[in-house]
């Protein structure tokens, strides 16, 4: 983590509790953490989360790992720096919108557990739901629906996660969603029941 410059300054509370918010929206904010291989399913599940969760009458929203290289981290590559300070910085954003109290799903490869682990550290107990999108590399490689790995064999794509550089798979996620077996809907059934069941929503 860089180090902080900024100084001499100071937290502003504001008057609404969380329980306030709670209550105001019908539900409890939380960042749901997907994190997997490249093609593992993690933004097609959260499309289709996002979906059913506001079709439901929950607000919802996604932070998607390309989008968001689009934009505010369009300065960051693929070394394991610039990964570590993508996580970091998704990690502040994240915290930011499940403080108010959006039902936050996160899609991004976040291959490192200590990147993850601050991530969850900057988020207060029960904030940060894991979730490991998990499928094979050779069925992601078969997938290729960007058609990176084909590209990261070839030697076009340096640092390509999986291929030449590292995916550390979580030891303690709160869900594991095996794409390489469940279906799409399953899979968003799964998180939904598991938000139902800790009552940050209620069906
Ligand atoms: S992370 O590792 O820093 O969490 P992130 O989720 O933001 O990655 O971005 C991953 C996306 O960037 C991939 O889905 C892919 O489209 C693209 N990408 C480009 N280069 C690489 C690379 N070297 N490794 C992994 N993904 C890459």
């Amino acid at each position: 983590m860089s180090e902080s410059k900024s100084t001499n300054i100071k937290w502003h509370h504001g008057k609404i509790s969380q329980e306030d918010r709670d209550k105001s929206m019908n539900q409890k904010g939380a960042t749901i953490w997907f994190t997997g291989l490249s093609g593992s399913g993690k933004s097609t599940i959260a499309v289709e989360l996002e979906h059913a969760l506001i079709e439901n009458g929950y607000k919802a929203n996604i932070l998607d790992g390309d989008n968001v290289r689009h934009g505010l981290n369009s300065n960051l590559g693929f070394s394991p720096e610039d990964r570590t300070e993508n996580i970091r910085r998704i990690g502040e954003v994240a915290k930011l919108f499940t403080a108010a109290n959006m039902l936050n799903i996160t899609a991004f490869i976040s291959p490192y557990r200590a990147d993850r682990d601050v991530a969850r550290a900057t988020q207060g107990e029960g904030d940060f739901i894991e979730v490991y999108v998990k499928c094979s590399l050779e069925e992601c490689e078969k997938r290729d629906t960007k058609g990176l790995y084909k590209k990261a064999r070839a030697g076009e794509i340096p640092e390509f996660t999986g291929i030449s550089a590292p995916y550390e798979e979580p030891e303690n996620a709160e869900l594991v969603l095996a794409t390489d077996e469940l279906s799409v809907d399953d899979s968003v059934r799964k998180v939904i029941d598991y938000l139902a069941e800790k009552g940050y929503i209620t069906l």
